[in-house]
């Protein structure tokens, strides 16, 4: 498990009841969690005053809204390690920012800071750019692949708050496997690889994702894409029926003979205070001198 007790700008509060608290900057946030089967610790009045809570279907795919007991700004700023973005109340029922991350981003920083040049990074299923700009900022050439218009234009905006405009990101609209396609045709090649592909998705061009019928070809792309000593690869997968040796399996076959560390398992929010552990997503990642 790679766990997380919140920084200063998130905190997983309380949980149970097939809901989440949790703070995003100054704002409290109840959210659907079919996990939480336990009993909420906090008073029943620190979920009834968050400042927002969104109601619907527990499932990640299903309909729901956002109720505000107060007008709430469109925008606020969260920060974390160095890098700012913009928190933003979505009908997907995100906010922007995906806080369990933050155990991959340090230990990514980590080796972009170590390497003593400037890895080329690779970020697909980028949506609004934290990974990105903290990648960046370590001194990384980074390139964002997202399908939507909006999340890139959320990361660009995420880019001049964080005041890293003069960093080299390069922003691209395009469907993940038609960009590694072509990147694999142009000979380009990337340090390290960063994937957090959805359970299905739709590409600029009606391209359909499926997580299921493509990682395995996205990730023999990936593969193929990285240089002759790169760094590492980090997949992250939500919301799939799936336990995380599949992803461990599928990366351990498409790596073959290259040798390293394959670590995965879960990706963890752990109660403020210590208290209990919710899994977010599972993750597989390799790096070669492991
Ligand atoms: C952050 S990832 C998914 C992780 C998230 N936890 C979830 O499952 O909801 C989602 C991003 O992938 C992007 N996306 C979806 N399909 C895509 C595709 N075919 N090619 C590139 N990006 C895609 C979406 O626009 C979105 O920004």
């Amino acid at each position: 498990m790679l766990e997380t007790e919140g920084w200063d700008d998130y905190a997983l509060i309380d949980s149970g009841d097939g809901r989440k608290l949790e703070r995003y900057g100054p704002y409290t946030v109840v959210r659907p969690e079919p996990q939480g089967m336990w009993t909420p610790r906090q008073p029943a009045e620190a979920w009834e005053n968050a400042d927002a809570t969104f109601t619907g279907e527990s499932d990640e795919d299903g309909a729901g809204r956002w109720r505000f007991p107060r007008t709430l700004p469109d925008t606020w700023r969260m920060n974390c390690d160095g890098v700012s973005f913009l928190g933003r109340f979505t009908s997907f029922r995100h906010v922007g920012v995906f806080p369990e991350q933050i155990t991959h981003w340090r230990w990514m920083i980590e080796r972009i800071t170590s390497a003593g040049r400037p890895l080329r990074i690779l970020n697909l299923f980028a949506y609004t750019g934290v990974a990105s700009l903290l990648c960046a900022r370590a001194g990384a050439e980074v390139t964002h692949i997202d399908a939507s218009k909006k999340a890139i234009a959320w990361a660009r905006e995420n880019q001049t708050l964080s005041g890293l405009d003069h960093l080299p990101i390069r922003w691209i609209c395009e469907d993940a496997m038609r960009f590694t396609g072509r990147e694999i045709r142009r000979g380009n090649r990337y340090d390290g690889i960063i994937l957090d592909p959805p359970k299905f998705g739709r590409g600029p061009k009606n391209e359909t994702w499926d997580l299921y019928r493509d990682l395995p070809r996205l990730l023999s792309d990936c593969v193929e894409l990285l240089e002759q000593k790169p760094a590492f690869i980090v997949l992250t997968a939500y919301s799939i029926r799936s336990s995380f040796l599949a992803i461990h399996e599928a990366l351990a076959e498409r790596l073959g003979d290259r040798g390293g560390l394959i670590e995965s398992g879960e990706l963890v929010l752990r109660e403020t205070g210590g208290g209990r552990a919710l899994s977010t997503s599972l993750f597989s990642r390799w790096t070669p001198d492991g």
